[in-house]
This record gives C-alpha cells, sequence and structure tokens, in this order.
C-alpha cells in the first residue's frame, strides 16, 4: 500500500503553549508514530517573515518550536521534519504556482480580507496600509509547501480552511495547463481536539496574550496557574465545570476517570486554591519528563540543527528531483539535444 504523506507547518514566531500541544503537537506526534503514514513536519519559517521582523524572535522561536516536537517524542525515523528555509524548492515552486495563481483568488483570502476591512475602519482609509506583497501572496506560498511533498491530507485548524481549498485550486489549474503533476489535498479537521481555555477565560491564544507555556519550568508554571482568573464563588459551593479554565485544561490532560472524579469535585464546591493545586500537580508531573528532554535539547542546540539538517535531506531528495520534472513541465529546464 502506498503511504499517505500528511503534512502540516508550524510558523516560527512564538513560544508554543498549552493550546497548541493539545490542539496540535500532540495529535501530531500521535499521527507520526503510523507505520501507514509519512509525516512531514516543518518550521514555517519563510511564513513568519510575514507576521514578524524581529530576528531574534523568529530565531528563538525556531529553536524552541523544534525542541519541543523532539523533546515530546516525535519519530523523526518516519517523520520528515524540517526547515521551510532549508528547501529552497519550495520558493521557486511558489512563483511557478503565482503565475497560475488568479489575483482574484488571493483577494478573496480571509487573512488578507480581514487586513484591508481594518484599513477601511480608519479615517482617511488607505486599504493597502501595512499590507505586503508577502501578506498578500501568502496562500501561494503555503500551496507551495504542500504540492511540494503531494500532500494527501493537511491537518489544520479551522482558520485555515480556506488556505487549502485554494491550494486545491492552484493545484488543479496547473495540473490543467501543464499535466497532472500535483495530488489534491485535503484539509483535515479534527472535531474532537480540544480547545483550551486560557488565563482570562478565552481560548487559548498566542493573539489574546493568554497563554501557558508548554514547557514552563515548574516554579513559573505553579505561579502562572495561580493566576488563572476564576468567578468569586466560594469553597463549598457547587460549581460549573464547563467554561472554567482549570477544568479545560485538567480536561485535556486526564484520563476520562480522573475528569469524572473532578466534575464530582466540582459539584461537592472544591475550592479555586485547592482545583489550582489539584491542576498544577497534573500537569507538572505529566510534563516534567519531556521539559527535561525539551532543557537539555536547548542546551545542546547543535542536536536540534543535525536533526534539522537530516530532515531537510530528506526533503530536498524529493523536493530537487520533483522541481526537475517541473521545471521541464513548464519549458525552462537545460536544453538538451
Ligand atoms: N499558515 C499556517 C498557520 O498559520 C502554517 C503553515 C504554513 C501551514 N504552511 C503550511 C499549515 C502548510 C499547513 C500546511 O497555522
Amino acid at each position: 500500500m502506498k503511504k499517505a504523506h500528511v503534512l502540516t507547518g508550524i510558523t516560527t514566531t512564538g513560544t508554543p503553549h498549552l493550546g497548541n500541544y493539545v490542539g496540535a503537537i500532540r495529535p501530531a506526534i500521535t499521527a507520526s508514530k503510523d507505520p501507514n503514514v509519512i509525516p512531514f513536519y516543518f518550521l514555517a519559517d519563510y511564513h513568519a517573515l510575514i507576521k514578524c521582523q524581529e530576528p531574534e524572535r523568529v530565531k528563538q522561536s525556531s529553536l524552541e518550536i523544534a525542541a519541543t516536537w523532539l523533546a515530546l517524542g516525535l519519530d523523526t525515523s518516519n517523520a520528515v521534519f524540517y526547515r521551510q528555509s532549508d528547501v529552497p524548492e519550495i520558493l521557486e515552486l511558489s512563483w511557478m504556482l503565482s503565475c497560475v495563481t488568479a489575483k482574484g483568488l488571493m483577494n478573496r483570502a480571509h487573512a488578507y480580507k480581514a487586513a484591508v476591512a481594518d484599513n477601511e475602519l480608519e479615517a482617511d482609509a488607505d486599504p493597502d496600509r501595512g499590507i505586503t506583497m508577502g501578506l498578500f501572496g501568502y496562500p501561494v506560498l503555503m500551496a507551495a509547501d504542500i504540492l511540494m511533498f503531494n500532500a494527501h491530507k493537511v491537518p489544520v485548524g479551522k482558520d485555515q480552511v480556506q488556505h487549502i481549498e485554494m491550494a486545491r485550486d492552484i493545484a488543479s489549474r496547473f495540473n490543467y495547463i501543464y499535466g497532472e503533476h500535483f495530488v489534491l489535498p485535503e484539509a483535515v479537521v479534527d472535531p474532537n481536539t480540544a480547545t483550551l481555555l486560557g488565563m482570562d477565560g478565552r481560548k487559548m491564544s498566542k493573539s489574546y496574550n493568554n497563554t501557558i507555556p508548554l514547557f514552563e519550568p515548574e516554579k513559573k508554571l505553579k505561579k502562572l496557574i495561580n493566576k488563572i482568573k476564576t468567578n468569586s464563588q466560594e469553597p463549598g459551593e457547587p460549581k460549573e465545570p464547563e467554561g472554567c479554565t482549570l477544568f479545560s485544561i485538567y480536561q485535556a490532560f486526564a484520563t476520562p476517570e480522573e475528569v469524572a472524579q473532578i466534575r464530582i469535585r466540582y459539584a461537592e464546591g472544591i475550592g479555586w486554591g485547592e482545583m489550582k493545586s489539584v491542576l498544577f500537580e497534573y500537569i507538572n508531573e505529566h510534563i516534567a519528563p519531556a521539559r527535561e528532554r525539551y532543557e537539555a535539547l536547548l542546551e545542546a542546540p547543535e542536536h536540534i540543527e543535525a536533526e534539522l539538517q537530516a530532515g531537510a535531506e530528506k526533503a530536498r531528495a524529493i523536493s530537487v528531483p520533483f522541481m526537475q520534472e517541473l521545471r521541464k513541465a513548464v519549458g525552462i529546464a537545460k536544453i538538451r539535444r
């Protein structure tokens, strides 16, 4: 049986947090162990440049994200784990795809439209203010990421589904003009992956600045958990677990039996202070072994780099010959008699 290619990218602009872990990293690592699948997981550092012009931050984020995935046990003997910028063929493909992509298609991208809509709220609106060609063409780069490795399935959050549909459109257009070169990818949105609530009770997200970093050192983790916002109910009052950040995080880590037990304790009126210490103990114990590996990796970044180089080599074993094929298909290959 031919193995399915499953591909996803992680933009290197932040530090992985508990929400990233349960929503994306944990399921991806589980999937990396499936022998019927070849996972392609990459650090989307070219994408990072679209949103972030702080070199130190992009650099540090790449390091932290790579260390996180390795510390959590990503199986790099099966998965192809690489840095996007180590595979320059992706940019070359991005250009080829740009040349078959209708500008009108890009005009409809949600991220771009939202930026224009924000600008139009201002007095003396300039709809183009702050919008770079990188942002405008972002779905093309993402299509190149996906099509380069003929990914069948692309696990993403709901916000990215439109981009995968655009990648399909672009692939179809290219195939129509130049012949069947690309697999049409499908987005996979898992309705069962947990969304965590953050420090302030809204969805945990970098854009709300309410996250708990996954590998926060023990003392800081405890402090952060103690700062999670709760309501003013007293110990002894029965409490509602749904919509409670403490419960939402506990539920994402604990077994169903443990969660059932905690529901009973909510009904019995567990105090917030008590619940915070239950949560801290649980999470801390769960994370400690991976956190040790993470810290060790950050102390020895050459191991991280070696993994990424090995991944890039595997990726380029595909991208270099494929790009040759595509160059030939569009008529820019070397002249031969
Ligand atoms: N744009 C995605 C995000 O912000 C990251 C990404 C880049 C990606 N290239 C990709 C995801 C290719 C899936 C496939 O989350």
